[in-house]
């Protein structure tokens, strides 16, 4: 966010790969709206990272809360595209300008998708409610003073309130709610966001989290987190060959996670 350069590391050439993502000419721009930065092709980068678990999903209701330009849910319905054909996206943003500027991006790109003016999914809670199978969310994380949260222009793009995670504490339970029993999120954070803490407020509800992309700079460290329910009682299972771990691996998983963002080393 804000121009970092992140470390390209393993990060994907996407201009080679012009048919599986949205085409960075093509995106379109307005001055009220957040462009492709960093945060958003290291999400992007995660979920060409999940692909072939994606297409196993077999994802009916595909979510991103916090559009911005269109450049994320554009790519995810590309990279899905043919091969999961009964798919269908929606994307919200509080900012009207990003909303305009994202249908006009899946326009460019021949993708279809509704998109909503709204808070996070105000007015689409009963009608979508556990029915969202992934939802992504990059949201405004950057920690600022709590007064400048709540707006609808450019500053919502990134003005994150205490530690960057007042925005984020909203959307957790939203997403909750709006995951189907098989629902998956992939959201960027942080490490000023406390991403560990996020991570077991989330296993609190039944939640096992992943590492898909790490990136990182002298100054911080960005994480794109993959969510899933973890308990069979009230939910069902990850599908077999699903990619994940099952309930001790993903436990396992994440405490060495715990341990590394404790020590502020080591890779994902
Ligand atoms: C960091 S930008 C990400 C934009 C885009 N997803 C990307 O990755 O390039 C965060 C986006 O979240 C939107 N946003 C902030 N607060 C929101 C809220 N309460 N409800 C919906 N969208 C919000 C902002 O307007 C902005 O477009």
């Amino acid at each position: 966010m804000g121009g970092q350069s992140f470390d390209s590391g393993s990060a994907i050439n996407h201009s080679r790969m012009p048919s599986r993502i949205a085409q960075i000419r093509k995106v379109c721009s307005h001055p009220e709206v957040y462009d492709p930065c960093d945060d958003s092709f290291a999400l992007v980068d995660a979920l060409l990272a999940d692909r072939s678990n994606l297409l196993e999903h077999e994802p009916k209701i595909c979510m991103e809360i916090g559009c911005g330009s269109g450049y994320v849910i554009t790519s995810l319905a590309l990279m899905l595209g043919k091969e999961s054909p009964g798919s269908f996206y929606i994307a919200t943003d509080v900012n009207p300008d990003a909303v305009a500027t994202t249908q006009k991006t899946l326009q460019a790109h021949e993708v279809d998708a509704e998109v909503v003016t709204c808070d996070i999914a105000s007015g689409l809670e009963h009608r979508l409610a556990g029915m969202v199978d992934v939802m992504v969310v990059n949201p405004p994380y950057v920690p600022t003073p709590e007064d400048e949260v709540g707006g609808d222009g450019i500053t919502a793009a990134w003005a994150g309130g205490i530690d960057g995670r007042t925005v984020i504490d909203r959307i957790l339970p939203v997403a909750d709610n709006l995951l189907s029993d098989k629902g998956w999120l992939y959201m960027v954070t942080l490490t000023t966001n406390n991403p560990s803490q996020i991570c077991l407020k989330m296993k609190e509800w039944g939640y096992a989290s992943r590492i898909i992309v790490q990136r990182s700079t002298e100054e911080e460290s960005l994480h794109i987190i993959k969510f899933w329910r973890d308990f069979p009682s009230s939910r069902s299972l990850p599908r077999p060959g699903s990619g994940h771990l099952g309930v001790k691996g993903s436990l396992l998983s994440q405490l060495s996670r715990l341990q590394f963002w404790g020590s502020g080393s080591g890779s994902s």
